[in-house]
């Protein structure tokens, strides 16, 4: 589907959103179905993340954070979680190859601090690297939970000495700072819960579930999801405008 058809919609409907999150879920029944092991279904989720970020730049959405490896991920099998860090830094090597062609910027969103040294590096060479590109933004949350993020906000607040608080002012603590809150939560691979992933942020999102597993999740998913979130009437807790 191009930007533009997926912009015509009906009034009063969301046009596009301008942030979508993926919870990148259902890599391991992906391997397992092929009698793989479960890495192949991290490798080829990497792949599908790739493809979704190239599209939803295309699309012209300007804000795509992804769950990559959440507090609790470390828990784990030892060889699965090597697999995951292997991926990331094979990903961000190529990011910073990629940096002057594909023009995103790239956060990361987590505390770095319990990975590699390289790794740890890496991201940060990323970010600030990628931190001159204004048009698109892919967010990386690694060793991210949103309730981990809430409380690190609340620490980081009341060590700049309780400035007057209210939720802009809030919100500017969490890891995105002042960038808009998620239009759309996507969940490919069939769960339906949050799994504690931007509890702050996600408070007005709109919800897209599906059965799709995280590596299948093409453009035509993409286009289902968004084309379902222009459907919805987002009230933000008003009666709407057909009340
Ligand atoms: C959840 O599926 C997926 C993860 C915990 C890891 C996601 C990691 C990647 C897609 C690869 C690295 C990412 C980047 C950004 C390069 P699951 O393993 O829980 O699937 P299952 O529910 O089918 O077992």
């Amino acid at each position: 589907m191009s930007a533009q058809t997926l912009h015509k919609v009906a009034g009063g409907s969301p046009g596009l959103p301008r942030h979508i999150a993926v919870i990148m879920d259902g890599n391991g029944r992906w391997a397992k179905k092929r009698g793989l092991p479960r890495t192949a279904g991290h490798s080829a989720g990497a792949d599908s993340f790739r493809k979704a970020a190239r599209y939803c730049q295309k699309l012209g959405i300007e804000y795509l954070t992804v769950y990559a490896f959440s507090t609790e991920n470390w828990k784990r099998p030892a060889d699965e979680v090597a697999g995951i860090m292997s991926l990331l830094e094979r990903y961000l090597r190529q990011a910073l190859r990629d940096l002057e062609k594909e023009k995103v910027r790239i956060c990361i969103f987590g505390d770095l601090a319990p990975f590699a040294p390289e790794l740890q590096k890496l991201c940060r060479e990323c970010m600030e690297r990628s931190s001159v590109y204004t048009g698109a933004q892919v967010n990386i949350c690694l060793n991210y939970g949103g309730r981990d993020e809430i409380v690190r906000a609340a620490k980081r607040w009341a060590a700049d000495g309780c400035p007057e608080l209210d939720e802009d002012v809030f919100g500017g603590y969490m890891w995105g700072g002042s960038i808009p809150d998620p239009d759309l939560l996507i969940r490919p691979g069939g769960e339906m819960r949050i799994s504690n992933f931007l509890l702050w942020e996600l408070a007005y999102a709109e919800m897209y579930f599906s059965d799709v597993l995280w590596p299948d999740f093409d453009e035509r998913e993409f286009d289902k999801a968004i084309a379902a979130y222009q459907h919805r009437n987002r009230r933000y807790g008003d009666v709407g405008e057909n009340e």
